[in-house]
């Protein structure tokens, strides 16, 4: 039961810092500034040996999956990427022996998920799982992996077992990186900031009532843009699929640095722009970009860094409190999925069972 709160969703949202703090529990190892997940089934000449890293998952997990695939690549420095579960098996992929494939999935049921492991496993390639519910199809099928323990997940607009995901893959980073090259200071530092981001997440909650105001604003258009670059793309993804999947608004996600080659031309008073802008090496250039749609009159509202200068933007501003780079990308969702329920709340649409979506489509 959704108990004494409107929806599952924001029960679900709420309980994030809880699902964070028991994804990571048990899994750290301060002596070594390391993670322990012994389900990989990895041993460290094998971890030494991965060439390549590719995650398959659809929908949030698949922009998990990005945000997972820059964790790895940032930390472990093996080349990574994600693709969609659901178009991966129609290309005959070439399945190479020395490349970790990772499936993500909440249910462990979603097919086209299912059908791309299996696709790895027909031929010859290992798979891990990051998945919540035990013991599910996609977890069995899997070499080894990880479970998420976000708990049950109802409101079909995925919150707690994302932010499990995301934190799941800083763990196998942070274990892969330093089998490989990854710094006793760096697996630390990692550490420090994985303990302390329950807490922010908690913090980034509590601005509920801004971050309403903010959505109702943006559900009275009828199209928006959300924009990031690097670690900040992916969030833009999901914030848009968050937007699209409850508020009906349509959302596109873009990399901010692509808007000069093709949609600015849609930028006006009436389509809004949210965007991701960190405290990292691309604030400059991000705020610059941003500019151009202030100058067109687009509404801005900036999803950035506490005490960030962002040089006279016109914008609605939104702040996350700081932690590691790497692990930006979560702290900068968080406000993206308040601001879609909030906006689905307020133009009176059943939040949690979406129009034409399932929670786990579970056949092709
Ligand atoms: C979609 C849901 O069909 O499946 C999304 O609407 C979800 O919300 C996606 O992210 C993947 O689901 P799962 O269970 O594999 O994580």
């Amino acid at each position: 039961e959704a108990g004494e709160h409107a929806s599952y969703m924001r029960k679900e949202m709420l309980e994030q810092p809880e699902a964070a703090r028991r994804v990571v529990s048990g899994r750290l190892d301060k002596r070594f500034a390391t993670a322990h997940l012994g389900g990989l089934n990895l041993d460290a000449r094998e971890t030494r040996e991965i060439q390549r890293v590719k995650v398959l998952g659809c929908g949030s997990a698949y922009y998990v999956g990005q945000m997972g695939a820059l964790l790895i690549e940032e930390l472990a420095r093996i080349p990574a990427d994600a693709e969609a579960a659901s178009e991966f098996r129609y290309r005959d992929p070439v399945i190479e022996p020395d490349t970790l494939y990772v499936a993500v999935s909440q249910s462990g049921e979603t097919i086209d998920t299912l059908l791309a492991v299996q696709e790895v496993r027909r031929k010859g390639g290992r798979c891990i799982g990051l998945v919540n519910v035990v013991g599910s199809a996609i977890a069995r099928e899997c070499d080894g992996g990880l479970y998420l323990h976000a708990g049950p997940e109802v409101a079909v607009a995925s919150t707690k077992a994302l932010t499990t995901m995301f934190l799941g893959f800083a763990l196998l980073a942070l274990q892969l990186g330093r089998v490989r090259d990854l710094s006793i200071a760096d697996g630390r530092r990692l550490i420090a900031g994985l303990e302390a981001l329950p807490e922010q997440v908690e913090a980034v909650l509590a601005q509920e009532d801004a971050l309403a105001e903010t959505a109702r604003e943006l559900a009275k258009a009828e199209s928006l843009f959300f924009v990031g670059r690097v670690r900040g793309f992916p969030v833009a993804r999901e914030g848009a699929q968050k937007f699209k999947e409850i508020s009906y608004r349509h959302a596109e996600a873009y990399q901010t640095s692509e808007l000069k080659h093709g949609p600015l031309a849609l930028i006006s008073p009436a389509v809004p722009t949210v965007a991701i802008v960190p405290d990292d090496e691309l604030t400059d250039r991000n705020v610059g970009a941003l500019h151009e749609i202030a100058a067109r009159g687009g509404p801005l509202v900036v999803v950035t860094h506490e005490g960030l200068d962002l040089g006279g933007l016109p914008a609605t501003r939104i702040d996350v409190p700081r932690n590691e780079k790497e692990l930006d990308p979560i702290l900068l969702t968080i406000p993206l999925q308040v601001l879609a329920y909030h906006a689905a709340l307020h133009l009176g649409h059943d939040i949690d069972k979406p129009r034409n979506l399932a929670k786990s489509v579970t056949v092709e």
